[in-house]
């Protein structure tokens, strides 16, 4: 296991457990229509450039010992690319999406029909507008939810009698950071780091009574969306822009692994909206 600054700090050993992942191949990837500040159509995207990025992400997973699933995309769905937005999975059970806009809606169909394949105790799809992942982050204890741009705080209710889980609602207030895991990232269990400036002044007291330990990110790292972020405990994939934060990481024993998602930052996404967590 790759652990060379891990032994320097005065963290106790963080651990990696494997993960098991849901990916989705970017082959219809494109930017054809604008759902947050990050999606201009004009610019060109090259869809190849796309699938090869998303595959370094995928072999990085693999090389770490995670497990990682494959849905089909579907044609005419350029964002399918996201699944962290497909679903919430927790303790073997799938909440399937219910999207914002109408250019996405009918991912739910693919999630439905991927999770009623079998092997999860509970399959439901959400009655209020919930983008999955991309709002609700499992700690490990509490699930947190994020509202203001896409999910409906509605939804949070929804997802704690669903998960019988505690819910923490948090309210977004940058257009950037349209979704939580733009924001902020879960490290391990009760660990998080994220971007106070992404929300609200109520939102931040909460978080930071919370997490007092929390990595605190600065706009530059927030900005080339190092905050959406996966850790398995010990090794945590940012966008390899992201320097500061994977300083901070390194100091606080995690190991960062660098990924270069850029031509998807296009369309508004990185290494976490490309990663759905399936939790047993
Ligand atoms: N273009 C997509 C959208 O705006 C990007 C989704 C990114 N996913 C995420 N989990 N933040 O819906």
């Amino acid at each position: 296991m790759p652990h060379e600054q891990a032994e320097q700090t005065t963290y106790e050993q963080r651990k990696a457990s494997p993960r098991r992942y849901l990916m989705c191949r970017p082959i219809y990837f494109d930017v054809t229509y604008s759902i947050n500040p990050w999606m201009d159509p004009a610019r060109p995207t090259s869809t190849q450039t796309g699938l090869a990025q998303w595959k370094g992400l995928f072999d990085t997973f693999v090389t770490l010992g995670h497990d990682v699933q494959l849905i089909e995309p579907v044609p005419g769905l350029p964002d399918m690319v996201f699944a962290a937005n497909g679903a919430l999975v927790v303790d073997g059970k799938a909440l399937v999406a219910r999207f914002r806009h109408p250019q996405r809606r009918d991912e739910s169909a693919a999630y439905l029909e991927w999770f009623g394949r079998g092997g999860w105790s509970t399959v439901g799809q959400a009655e209020y507008v919930n983008e999955g992942e991309g709002d609700f982050l499992f700690t490990g204890g509490a699930i947190l939810a994020g509202t203001g741009f896409r999910s409906d705080p509605r939804a949070h209710d929804e997802v704690r009698e669903f998960f019988g889980r505690p819910v923490i609602s948090l309210t977004l207030v940058d257009p950037r950071f349209y979704h939580l895991d733009t924001a902020l990232s879960v490290l391990g269990d009760e660990q998080i780091m994220y971007y106070p400036e992404a929300f609200s002044l109520q939102s931040r007291a909460e978080l930071a009574e919370r997490f007092p330990d929390a990595i605190l990110a600065e706009e530059a790292d927030a900005a080339v969306f190092g905050l959406n972020a996966l850790s398995d405990g010990f090794n945590v994939v940012l966008p390899q822009a992201a320097v500061g934060l994977a300083a901070r990481l390194r100091e606080r024993g995690y190991h960062p692994v660098g990924a270069d998602l850029n031509e998807l930052l296009k369309a508004g996404g990185s290494v976490k909206c490309c990663t759905l967590e399936l939790r047993e």
